[in-house]
Order: C-alpha cells, then sequence, then structure tokens
C-alpha cells in the first residue's frame, strides 16, 4: 500500500493525533506520547504524518527551538499496523530534512530511549543516530554466591547511627560533585526525605566506611521493584576522592550484598551512569550486569538537501 508524507494541516484535529501517537506508544515500554498542551503548541511544520489515504499511520512529532542549534525529536511513531514497512525509517528521514532546511545542525531525541525497545534503538541505528550524553544503565545481580569482603587496613565498616545524616551528606556530595554528573548537591533535608521518612528505612541498611573517627564512604541496601518483584537496591553509592583505589567500594557494596540476602531478598538491582566508568568496572567485579541502557540518541544533519514536500513509498 502507498503512503504518502506530508507535514500536518488543518485535516488532523489534535484529538487525531493524540488517538495515533497513543495507538503507536501502546506496547511499547517506557515510551509515553506528548501531552496535549504540547500538542497544542507545536506548529503544523513541526509534525510530519504519513498518511493512508485521508488517515494519518505515522508520526514525527519535532520541536524547532533550542540552543546549539539542536532540534528534537519529541516523539516518533507508526500504527502497529503498518510497521516494518519502512514508514518509521521514511518519516526520520523526511524529519531530519525538514530540520536540515531550517539550519539545524542536529536532531535529538527529547527523552531516553530504552534498549528494550529494540524498535526504537534498531530503527536510529539503522539511521544513524548514535547515544549522546552516556547512557543510563540498569545493572542486575542474583544474590546466591557471595564473595567474602574484609576492610582495608585502617578502616572498618559500620552501620547508620544517629546524626550520621550530615556525613552522608557531605560523602554523597564530595563524591558525586566530582563526578561532574549534573546532580544538585544534597542537604540534611533530602537525606531526612529519601531515607529517615522512608518505611524502608532501617539503620543496619545504611554502610558507611570510617578512617580513624571520620565516615569516609557510604553504600546503601535499599529496595525497589524490577519486573513487578521486591528487589534489593544498591544505592547511593559514594566514597570521598581521597580515599578512592583502596577498596571500600568493594567492601561497602559486598557487606550490602549480604545484607539484602539476610534480608530476604533473592536479586539486586542498581542504577548508575556509562559515564562513571571506574563506578561500571566495580559492579561488573562484584558480579553485576547491565540488563538496560536507556540513552538520548542524536543525528548530526551536515550539508543541505532538495526539499521534498510529499514523497511516498
Ligand atoms: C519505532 C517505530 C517508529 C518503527 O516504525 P516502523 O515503520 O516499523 O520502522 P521501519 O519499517 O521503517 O523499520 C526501519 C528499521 O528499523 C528497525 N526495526 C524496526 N522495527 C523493529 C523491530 N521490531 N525490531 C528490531 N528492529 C526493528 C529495523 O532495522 C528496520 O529495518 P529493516 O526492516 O530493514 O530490518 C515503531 O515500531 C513504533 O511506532 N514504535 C512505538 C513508538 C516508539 O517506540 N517510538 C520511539 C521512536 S524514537
Amino acid at each position: 500500500m502507498i503512503a504518502s508524507l506530508r507535514a500536518r494541516d488543518g485535516s488532523v484535529s489534535t484529538q487525531d493525533l493524540a488517538d495515533l501517537m497513543a495507538r503507536c506508544a501502546d506496547g511499547a515500554g517506557d515510551v509515553t506520547p506528548p501531552t496535549r498542551e504540547f500538542l497544542e503548541n507545536l506548529s503544523n511544520d513541526e509534525i510530519l504524518l504519513a498518511f493512508d489515504g485521508p488517515t494519518p499511520v505515522g508520526v514525527c512529532a519535532m520541536k524547532f527551538t533550542g540552543g546549539e542549534r539542536v532540534a528534537t525529536l519529541s516523539f516518533a511513531g507508526v500504527h502497529p499496523d503498518r510497521r516494518r514497512a519502512g514508514l518509521g525509517r521514511r518519516l526520520l528521514m523526511e524529519a531530519e530534512g525538514v530540520a536540515r532546511e531550517k539550519c539545524f545542525q542536529a536532531l535529538r531525541t527529547g527523552s531516553a530511549v530504552d534498549s528494550d525497545n529494540a524498535a526504537a534503538t534498531g530503527l536510529l541505528q539503522q539511521t544513524g543516530w548514535k547515544p549522546v550524553f552516556g547512557a543510563s544503565l540498569k545493572m542486575w545481580r542474583e544474590l546466591d554466591d557471595l564473595p567474602d569482603a574484609k576492610a582495608p587496613a585502617g578502616y572498618r565498616i559500620r552501620t547508620y547511627e544517629t546524626g550520621d545524616d550530615a556525613a552522608f551528606v557531605r560523602i554523597k556530595n564530595a563524591a558525586f560533585m566530582s563526578e561532574n554528573t549534573g546532580g544538585r548537591a544534597w542537604t540534611s533535608a533530602d537525606f531526612e526525605r529519601e531515607y529517615l521518612d522512608s518505611p524502608y528505612f532501617d539503620p543496619k541498611r545504611v554502610l558507611f566506611a570510617i578512617c580513624g573517627d571520620e565516615p569516609v564512604g557510604t553504600t546503601t541496601a535499599w529496595t525497589a521493584t524490577h519486573q513487578g518483584r521486591d528487589v534489593g537496591l544498591i544505592h547511593w553509592v559514594a566514597v570521598v576522592p581521597e580515599h578512592r583505589s583502596k577498596g571500600l567500594g568493594w567492601v561497602l557494596n559486598v557487606r550490602a550484598l549480604r545484607k539484602l540476602k539476610a534480608l530476604g531478598y533473592g536479586e539486586a538491582i542498581l542504577n548508575t551512569s556509562e559515564t562513571l566508568e571506574s563506578a561500571v568496572r566495580l559492579y561488573r567485579r562484584l558480579g553485576f550486569e547491565v540488563i538496560l541502557r536507556r540513552a538520548v540518541y542524536e543525528k548530526p544533519l551536515m550539508g543541505g538537501r532538495s526539499p521534498s514536500v510529499i514523497s511516498q513509498i
């Protein structure tokens, strides 16, 4: 069947668009269609549609604002009945052409794309899009055979004691600020909200590495839901820069994994970023494997193109 591609016109209402996007996103994991308010603020030339006769069956929504001359690909979707026929590829190529005509230097996905969305990652890779900024990673391991862990000479491990809030915040901020992860600094109020106020808080879940009397590293044997199951979560692993490379990350996390096992969890997950290379190496040594990558993708737009107002496949 022939499908034609063109920018949105008055024949397609916001409701039609919202319905098509919802149908496309249905069953596609974490993909969420843009809100109605977002759609109402898009101009017609920011929405490319693929039509079967009068019926829209594929859509690509872009936002032509943004610094560095980078346009945003807010949503791309093809009706489930019209997939694997080249429409997604066609829509993306047309979107790239339109962005190039408007002198944008790149198109970037508006949100991260999950590696388990095989169709989206397959399409993006096939059409020359590349992950940018370092992907966020979800790692997993079973809690069956856990190694032993002795604290290195000069250090000991203990659990949370009243008043450790300030030490936790100091260690977390020192550790993450030195990694340029872009997050804001924590205050004791953040610790209170995320830890002390949580129904899961138990001083024995929060571990510290101590040098002399000074806490210099921490990790938490926390809890999460993964694929509908309660699993252990290794949370906020942090060692201050002056005490790194001494094995504290290893011992803190082995102790936390042992704690999770003692609490009855059969598996553990953690969330990290590809940019934190030494942390990712440590987690792999600890037996974790990557089960999900989430990345923002970008397509550089070099050179010009002849406009194709209507194209057909
Ligand atoms: C992603 C999506 C737009 C692809 O649309 P489509 O019209 O089926 O894609 P195409 O037919 O143009 O496929 C182009 C290439 O993408 C890849 N691809 C598409 N679907 C795939 C799938 N299910 N599994 C693996 N690769 C896939 C293939 O490499 C394919 O080339 P090939 O058919 O020669 O092997 C569609 O699956 C969809 O709407 N998904 C839900 C919404 C979504 O995830 N949007 C995010 C996009 S950034």
